[in-house]
C-alpha cells in the first residue's frame, strides 16, 4: 500500500465550483445498500462475527415500516448486509432493542428483545429467538412479554449483572420516553421480568429519552474503582423544541443490580457533534472494554440528507473507558479501525508558514494533528469540498475547540444544518486531534478521545482541500492516511 502523499503547498485560496452535490458512500462505516436506517439494534459479537441490526425501512428512504435490518462483519470495518431479520406488519412496527446469547444446559440461542410499536399507539417489549446464529428469527407466541399499557415504553437493552446478593441475573433497561425515565427490570429466564427501580427524570425538560444502555468501566484502568455509566439519547419535542436536535448524554454512578444511583445530578454530553444518536454497546465483545456504535444523524433533519439510494450510517466503533479528569470521572471514546490507515499515512512535520499551509486529500481520509498551542497561538484547520466547508478552530484563551460547518449544500439541506459547536479542551495541554472523514461522516476525537464530535458534512465526492493556519509560524505534526485500501486505489 503506497503511503498517501500529503501535497503541501502554500494556500492558494482557490475554491471549487459546485456541480451537482454527490454524497459518497462511506468506506469503513456501515450504511445500508439502499433505503432508510436509524438506530443500531441488537449489537452482539457471536461466533467470531460482529452482528449489527438496525432500524430499517425495507421499502423506502424515509422513516417508516420499521423493521430490523441486519449486517455482519469480522473486523467492524467491512460489512456484509443480510436479509431483513424482523419485518414490520400492518399492526406492528419493530422498534429498537437488543440481543443476548442465551446459553443453558438445554439450549444455545440468541434472543432479541425489542419494542413492538402497535398501530393502536401502544408500545411494549417483545421477544424473538434465533437458533442459526442470528440469520432467522422466530417471535414468541407470548408477545408482548413486558407491557405497561403505555405508549412511550421502548428501547430495551438487556445486560447480565449480579444482584445485591451476588446472584447473576438478566437486567433489562428501557425508557418511558416522555417521562424522561429509565426503568429497570430483572429476570432469570428472559421471559418473566420483575420491576426493580427507575432513574430520572433529570436534566433538560422538553426532550424524550431514548435508547438507554448501562456499562461498567474501571476508572483509570483500576477495576477496584469501577463505576457504572448510564448512557441515553435525548430528542427535543414540542413547540419550543431545541433546534440543535437530538444528542447523547451519560451519567456516571453506581448500579447494585437493583438501582442506579448517579454520582452527581444532571446529564453530561457524550458527543459534542450534531450527529451521534442512539449509541449502544455490543453484547459479548471479546475485549473487556465496551464498544459503542451510534447512528450518525439527527432527527432534526435526518430525512433531508441527500444520499440516495441509502440514507443513514453508523459511526465508527468506539471503545469506551473512564478517566479522572478535572476531579471527576469522564467518559473517553477511542475509535477503532483507524490504526491501519494511519500506519500507511504520510507524516509531515513542518512549520506552518505565515500564510498557512494547504494540501489535497481524499474524502475518505484520516488526519492526525498535533501541536502545542502555547507556541502556535490559535490554530485553524479548514476542510473545503465542492461547495461546503468545515472549520475546526482551537482558541487558546477559552481552550475551546469549535467546529463550524456550512456552505451552500448545508444551507440547502435544512436551515438548522449549518452549525457551530464547541467542546472544552484542557487549555494548558498540547492539542492532538484524530479526525476521520469518510464521505459524509466526520468524527473528531480530541486528546485521545476525551472529547468527541461527530458530524455529517457535505463536502461532495471529489478531492477535499485542507488548510492549516496558526497565529504564529510554528510546528504542527500532520499525518494523513487514505481510508481506501489498495484495491480501491
Ligand atoms: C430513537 C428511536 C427509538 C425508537 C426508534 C424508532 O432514534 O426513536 O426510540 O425505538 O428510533 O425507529
Amino acid at each position: 500500500m503506497p503511503a498517501y502523499r500529503a501535497e503541501l503547498r502554500l494556500m492558494a485560496g482557490s475554491l471549487h465550483h459546485t456541480a451537482e452535490l454527490r454524497v459518497p458512500r462511506p468506506i469503513i462505516h456501515f450504511a445500508p445498500e439502499r433505503h432508510w436506517m436509524n438506530d443500531p439494534n441488537g449489537l452482539i459479537h457471536h461466533q467470531g462475527r460482529w452482528h449489527v441490526y438496525f432500524q430499517f425501512n425495507p421499502e423506502g428512504n424515509e422513516w417508516g415500516n420499521m423493521s430490523w435490518g441486519h449486517a455482519s462483519s469480522s473486523d467492524l470495518l467491512s460489512w456484509t448486509e443480510h436479509p431483513v431479520a424482523l419485518r414490520y406488519s400492518p399492526t406492528e412496527q419493530i422498534y429498537s432493542g437488543s440481543i443476548v446469547h442465551d446459553q443453558t444446559s438445554e439450549h444455545d440461542r440468541l434472543r432479541a428483545i425489542y419494542t413492538s410499536a402497535y398501530s393502536n399507539g401502544k408500545q411494549a417489549q417483545s421477544e424473538a429467538t434465533s437458533s442459526d446464529g442470528g440469520m432467522t428469527w422466530t417471535r414468541s407466541p407470548h408477545n408482548p412479554i413486558l407491557d405497561r399499557g403505555t405508549s412511550n415504553f421502548r428501547d430495551p437493552k438487556v445486560i447480565r449483572c449480579a444482584d445485591p446478593e451476588g446472584r447473576e441475573r438478566w437486567i433489562l433497561l428501557a425508557v418511558e420516553a416522555e417521562d424522561r425515565q429509565v426503568l429497570f427490570y430483572g429476570s432469570d429466564d428472559l421471559e418473566t421480568w420483575d420491576y426493580l427501580s427507575s432513574f430520572g427524570p433529570t436534566g433538560p425538560v422538553g426532550v424524550v429519552w431514548e435508547c438507554p444502555d448501562l456499562v461498567r468501566l474501571p476508572l483509570d484502568e483500576d477495576p477496584e474503582r469501577a463505576r457504572w455509566v448510564l448512557t441515553l439519547s435525548t430528542n427535543p419535542v414540542g413547540d419550543e423544541a431545541d433546534r440543535e436536535g437530538s444528542s447523547m448524554s451519560y451519567v456516571v454512578g453506581d448500579f447494585d443490580g437493583h438501582t442506579f444511583t448517579a454520582e452527581a445530578p444532571g446529564l453530561r454530553r457524550l458527543d459534542h457533534g450534531r450527529d451521534f444518536y442512539a449509541g449502544v454497546t455490543f453484547a459479548d465483545a471479546p475485549s473487556d472494554a465496551p464498544i459503542m456504535l451510534g447512528w450518525m444523524s439527527n432527527w432534526q433533519y435526518a430525512d433531508q440528507i441527500p444520499s440516495a439510494p441509502w440514507r443513514g450510517a453508523m459511526s465508527l466503533p468506539r471503545e469506551l473507558s473512564l478517566r479522572e479528569l478535572g476531579g471527576r470521572a469522564q467518559l473517553v471514546q477511542r475509535p477503532l479501525g483507524l490504526d491501519e490507515a494511519l500506519l500507511r499515512s504520510d507524516v509531515s512535520s513542518a512549520p506552518v508558514p505565515a500564510g498557512g499551509a494547504s494540501w489535497n486529500l481524499s474524502v475518505h481520509s484520516v488526519i492526525d494533528l498535533a501541536w502545542d498551542p502555547r507556541v502556535t497561538g490559535n490554530a485553524k484547520l479548514v476542510l473545503r469540498g465542492q461547495s461546503d466547508f468545515v472549520e475546526v478552530t482551537h482558541d487558546t484563551n477559552s481552550g475551546e475547540l469549535t467546529i463550524r460547518r456550512g456552505g451552500r449544500a448545508s444551507e440547502a439541506v435544512h436551515p438548522d444544518f449549518p452549525s457551530l459547536i464547541s467542546m472544552p479542551l484542557d487549555p494548558s495541554a498540547p492539542v492532538r486531534l484524530l479526525i476521520c472523514l469518510d464521505g459524509p461522516l466526520l468524527e473528531v476525537f480530541a486528546n485521545g478521545g476525551e472529547q468527541v464530535a461527530s458530524h455529517l458534512v457535505l463536502l461532495g465526492g471529489g478531492a477535499v482541500s485542507a488548510s492549516i493556519t496558526t497565529d504564529r509560524p510554528a510546528l504542527i505534526t500532520v499525518a494523513v492516511g487514505d481510508l481506501a485500501g489498495e484495491s480501491q486505489r
